[in-house]
């Protein structure tokens, strides 16, 4: 056995570019601070927080929408590009939160809605006015309903057809999501232009890069039944690249439900000037049922969910980057889904971040991850507030299927698990609303909150916290290469980074029994945990704890 050496310094960052070093923190705004009592958060509340988010570390935030929207998809339904909804604040309030933020050297991310506007959009409203208007090619349209069967014929992802009529001129408009969302034609260079002026427009302003929704989408072609990947989508984000990122240090993150282990090179190689990275989502979408997908959901199988990590590691390193998540807004809470909430909560919070943030890509934090906020918890139908989710019941009822099984599948995979209100404190309404929230806070918040857990060494916080760091300290966390260890072992995670000398050995047990580590297949080591500064060792015989993690010098 050898005894762990470390590094001989920590190593000042000249490697890659600011946004492999960071750590991205995705804010629902709905649902994060709200300043002014109405129940709903607010860009001054994000404000009032950043000192915590500068605390916790974080390079930058995701922002999902503020745009002017009618809500139906909680601002996924942009009406104003280039204006804030009222709910959230002022275009001043939104100038104030990139200056905070820059001067707490924190980024500011956009959520980049393109794919399709707001019914509400003035764009579509002169489609609707007047079909002879240039606006009417800024969407998609056809005579008849394509029959079923057709390849025309696809359905929209919240349910029913993609196709809906507009009873004034009698033809059909697409959209992929609600009718309330239709979908752009990116054939049209002036659209593509309008787009790209408007990118112009919020970069000059100082934000940091977009994330870009559903982008893999904009090169469908519905006449011949194809949505996602579609054979122009690379030349658009190439022109897109051209037309707005050239000469700026912004960082880009693609929303690509499609993308596989053969087309994310293509989005995030630099030589290729698409995007900074893509979100994939084969950790998540292989363990959905074939037919029911999201509202039945598989049990999490580690050696399936290691694989899936380990190939992806290996795939981008050095061809592209990875972007690293457990949840977001549409997903349920990390802890609910791939640790244990009832038994061992803050530990299987942690070894979560432990493995996620020690591999190679820019991790993501998703409000109230960083303290082990749960599943929503909802019995009732009536507590939902989600569309989709809306949507799927009524559907689902109307085929047949069982009310409690819809329920439980929303119990698990509805997309307002993640939507319940931040947990600050235990004060009314987890400290997050003077009013009414506007979807129910998550009782827990009484003993789960922020504040509670932030002030525990041994807190879900802290651990973020020094994850967030160890990126930033070593660039064997950055660019290291990634070996996957124990791949068959049903709940050991077990992984090796290397870069020059240093080599990381980084051991998690993901499952609620004691294991014990199978001495000959590891490396034999005893040392200093880099995570919470205690021994630790590897040697023959070792017992880990349910749900320990720990990270070691080799
Ligand atoms: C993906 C977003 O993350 C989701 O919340 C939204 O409903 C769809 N795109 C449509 O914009």
């Amino acid at each position: 056995m050898t005894q762990s050496p470390r590094p001989s310094s920590a190593e000042i960052i000249r490697d890659g570019t600011w946004w492999q070093s960071a750590v991205g923190y995705q804010i629902y705004p709905l649902s994060f601070a709200d300043s002014n009592g109405d129940g709903i958060g607010d860009i001054p509340g994000i404000i009032s927080k950043l000192d915590y988010l500068a605390d916790l570390g974080i390079g930058f935030i995701w922002l999902s929408p503020v745009y002017a929207s009618p809500m139906v998809d909680n601002g996924y339904d942009i009406s104003d590009y280039r204006a804030i909804n009222p709910i959230f604040g002022t275009m001043a309030d939104m100038d104030r939160l990139i200056a905070e933020a820059r001067a707490r050297q924190i980024g500011i991310v956009m959520d980049l809605v393109v794919n399709h506007t707001s019914d509400q959009h003035p764009w579509f409203q002169a489609a609707l006015a007047d079909p002879s208007s240039s606006f009417r090619d800024f969407y998609i349209w056809r005579d008849q309903h394509p029959p079923e069967g057709s390849p025309a014929a696809i359905r929209s992802t919240f349910g029913g057809s993609a196709w809906s009529r507009d009873a004034q001129s009698g033809e059909w408009f697409f959209h992929l999501f609600a009718p309330q969302q239709p979908d752009l034609n990116w054939t049209n260079p002036a659209l593509r232009a309008e787009i790209y002026a408007m990118m112009n427009w919020w970069l000059d302003k100082g934000i940091s890069g977009f994330r870009m929704d559903v982008i893999d989408l904009i090169g469908k072609q519905p006449e011949a039944g194809i949505t996602a990947d579609g054979p122009e989508l690379h030349r658009y984000l190439q022109e897109l690249h051209e037309a707005t990122l050239t000469g700026r240090d912004a960082l880009t993150v693609a929303e690509a439900w499609s993308a596989s282990l053969t087309n994310a090179p293509l989005y995030s190689a630099p030589d290729r000037r698409e995007v900074s990275m893509v979100f994939q989502f084969g950790h998540v979408t292989q363990f959905w049922d074939e037919q029911l997908g999201k509202w039945k959901p598989k049990p999490i199988d580690w050696p399936k969910l290691k694989a899936t990590f380990a190939t992806w590691q290996t795939a981008l390193h050095d061809r592209g980057w990875n972007s690293l998540f457990w949840g977001n807004h549409d997903l349920p809470r990390a802890v609910s889904r791939y640790g244990d909430e009832g038994h061992f909560r803050v530990a299987s919070a942690k070894a979560l971040a432990t493995v996620l943030h020690l591999m190679e890509g820019t991790p993501y934090i998703y409000q109230g991850e960083e303290f082990g906020m749960t599943n929503a918890g909802f019995t009732r139908i009536d507590q939902y507030r989600d569309v989709e989710t809306l949507n799927f019941h009524r559907i689902q009822l109307t085929e047949g299927v069982d009310e409690e099984a819809f329920l439980a599948g929303a119990r698990a995979n509805s997309r307002d698990n993640a939507r319940t209100p931040m947990q600050w404190s235990a004060e009314e309404h987890a400290g997050f609303t003077q009013g009414q929230p506007w979807i129910q806070v998550n009782d827990n918040y009484r003993w789960l909150n922020a504040d509670k857990d932030r002030l525990d060494p041994d807190g879900v916080y802290q651990r973020y916290r020094r994850l967030i760091a160890l990126r930033r300290e070593y660039a064997v966390v950055r660019h290291g290469t990634f070996r996957l260890l124990l791949p068959d072992h049903p709940s050991l995670f077990v992984f090796e980074r290397s870069k020059g000398p240093d080599r990381l050995l980084v051991v998690a047990n993901m499952s609620g029994q004691p294991v014990i580590l199978p001495a000959c297949e590891i490396p034999q080591v005893e040392g200093i945990d880099i995570l919470t500064g205690r021994a630790v060792s590897t040697g023959a015989g070792m017992e880990l704890e349910p749900y320990a993690a720990f990270a070691i010098w080799l």
